[in-house]
């Protein structure tokens, strides 16, 4: 499985969702059952790394949306700056890279890709970070050692955050 050069966005009449296997269930069920659905809800974006070989099959996926967070649950050096009412933030909703492709790099790529899309949104609408939601310490780490800090953990999972300023720092000079 060689990945293409570039993401696009998910088509449900070319790309072959229901193949994509990344070892863990609740991911797959999204990419299978929910990203056309949610596409065509108008409440996420989902964005495909096809594979060199085929244009319908996928290599890697990430999933955007939107959603708020608690002003207290920041950084207190953060909070005090923000006004007294849910703070709007983009929600790296999915992230994930098919098992034959982990371990070779992907999965930053994937990500920084993911990034450079927030702070292209974030240009014509701010917001104040990017949140994602981990169900373990391996998936944590994988995140934090890009700058991702711990922001709280609600129903088992632990809920991480970049601020857009540090999103836009690591592209400044590069548009
Ligand atoms: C997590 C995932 C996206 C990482 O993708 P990947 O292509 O395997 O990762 P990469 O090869 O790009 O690794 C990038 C770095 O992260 C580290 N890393 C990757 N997966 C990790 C994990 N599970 N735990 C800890 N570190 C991890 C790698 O060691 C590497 O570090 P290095 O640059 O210092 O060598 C991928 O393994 C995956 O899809 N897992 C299943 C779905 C999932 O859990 N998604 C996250 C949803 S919150």
């Amino acid at each position: 499985m060689t990945p293409a050069s570039k993401f696009v966005e998910l088509n449900k009449a070319l790309h072959e969702r229901n193949l994509f296997d990344c070892g863990v269930e609740e991911l797959n069920t999204f990419l299978h059952k929910f990203s056309v659905r949610h596409r065509e809800a108008g409440i996420s974006l989902t964005m495909v790394l096809p594979t060199q070989e085929s244009t319908a099959e996928i290599c890697a996926f990430y999933t955007l949306s939107h959603t708020e967070i608690k002003r207290q649950t920041l950084p207190q050096s953060m909070a005090k700056r923000l006004p007294r009412y849910p703070v709007p933030v983009l929600l790296l909703a999915q992230l994930a890279v098919h098992k034959t492709a982990q371990g070779l790099g992907l999965g930053k790529i994937a990500l920084i890709r993911a990034l450079r899309h927030c702070h292209e949104i974030n240009i014509h609408l701010p917001s104040f970070a990017v949140v994602v939601d981990v169900l373990d310490d391996g998936v944590q780490h994988f995140y934090t050692q890009y700058g991702f800090q711990v922001l709280d953990t609600d129903n088992g999972r632990i809920r991480l955050f970049l601020s857009m300023k540090a999103v836009g720092q690591l592209f400044s000079g590069s548009e």
